[in-house]
């Protein structure tokens, strides 16, 4: 594919949308990061892509977008936090689900037909089976998940009835940092597991919690399927070219297969930055289901995609190199 395509990326700022900016420039794409900022680090911008600072609830910033002749949308541009989605909907329904019209709305208008959707596991809610594949029913749980629901079902609508083709992409727990240590800066109040536990490590949290020890897996914690970053992006652009070379939508989950409980997460980063990291057991967070695991079949037989670096020890190196950076102190003797 001619790598000349001109690639709009909303949240391009962001945590996932940096790292793939990232890739699309490496791959010689013109890039346009669309963000506003409200979370998004400039510093994690690739100075190889050209910034539009905007709104996807604004109308004249997205025109002023696509006045850029794009071929291509990556919509990352949403709020993420699940816990924060059931306490304020509205938010979440505004940015999540109306944003993302408008951005279909000024696509239409513009004569831009190729998106890909940062969608979610959480579409699925507590799994009737494992792995999950991609025929397991939808069911969220939470309102986010909800938002990514309803934007799966307005796409199916919108590419029967316009020119839109789509791929939406459902992630399991996305992990990790540019393994080529481009992407430095730290995701503002995370809510995840992961970064939590690299704060944790580098002292800037003194202790974190685990949200239940008493669920019937092998140590009683919450399994995950964690997908490094880097991973994720490149799975984004072949999910582009699929749709652009066989103009078919797609939707496929994107995980690696293997879960991993939250004290083999806690144990491997422990392992990996040579820091005691403190918990306490606490009570479980509502709605967690005991584990979590992608089938990830569909992704490889369609996209010829597998996960690469998303094993434990390269997630968190790579997340090392971030949080650890500025440590110096010696390793915390253990909590009692
Ligand atoms: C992972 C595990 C927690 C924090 C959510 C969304 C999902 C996705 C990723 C994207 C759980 C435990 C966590 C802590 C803990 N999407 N935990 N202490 O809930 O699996 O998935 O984020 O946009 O759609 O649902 O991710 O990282 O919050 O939790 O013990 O301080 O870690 O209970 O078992 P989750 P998470």
């Amino acid at each position: 594919m001619n790598s000349n395509k001109r690639i709009l990326v909303t949240g391009g700022a962001g945590y996932i949308g940096s790292h793939l900016v990232q890739l699309l420039c490496d791959q010689g794409y013109q890039v346009f990061v669309f963000d506003n900022f409200s979370l998004g680090l400039r510093e994690n911008i690739d100075p190889r892509s050209e910034v539009i600072k905007g709104d996807i609830l604004n109308t004249v910033d997205l025109e002023k977008a696509f006045a850029k002749n794009i071929d291509a949308v990556f919509h990352f541009a949403a709020w993420k936090a699940v816990g924060e989605s059931m306490i304020d909907p509205g938010k979440y329904a505004v940015n999540n689900i109306y944003g993302t019209i408008n951005l279909l709305n000024a696509m239409l208008k513009n004569g831009v037909n190729n998106f890909i959707f940062s969608s979610s596991a959480a579409v699925y809610g507590s799994p009737q089976y494992l792995p999950i594949d991609e025929k397991h029913p939808v069911n969220p749980e939470n309102y986010y998940g909800y938002t990514k629901l309803a934007i799966e079902e307005n796409l199916k609508w919108y590419s029967k009835l316009t020119d839109i083709k789509y791929a939406a992409l459902r992630y399991f727990n996305a992990t990790g940092y540019d393994i080529n240590g481009k992407i430095k800066g730290k995701e503002k109040n995370p809510a995840n597991l992961s970064p939590i536990v690299m704060e944790t490590a580098a002292g800037i949290r003194d202790k974190m919690q685990v949200y239940g020890n008493d669920y019937k897996t092998a140590d009683g914690t919450c399994i995950r399927d964690y997908i490094h970053v880097n991973d994720l992006a490149s799975a984004h652009v072949l999910a582009m070219k699929y749709i652009i070379e066989k103009e078919e939508n797609l939707l496929v989950n994107l995980g690696t297969g293997i879960g991993h409980s939250v004290l083999e997460v806690i144990g491997k980063a422990e392992e990996v930055t040579g820091k005691i990291i403190s918990y306490d057991i606490t009570e479980r967070r509502p709605g967690d289901p005991p584990e979590l695991v992608a089938s990830c079949d569909l992704a490889k037989k369609l996209l010829n995609w597998e996960a690469q670096y998303s094993d434990l020890e390269t997630i968190f190196k790579t997340m090392s190199d971030v949080y650890m950076k500025s440590v110096n102190s010696p390793p915390k003797s253990p909590s009692l």
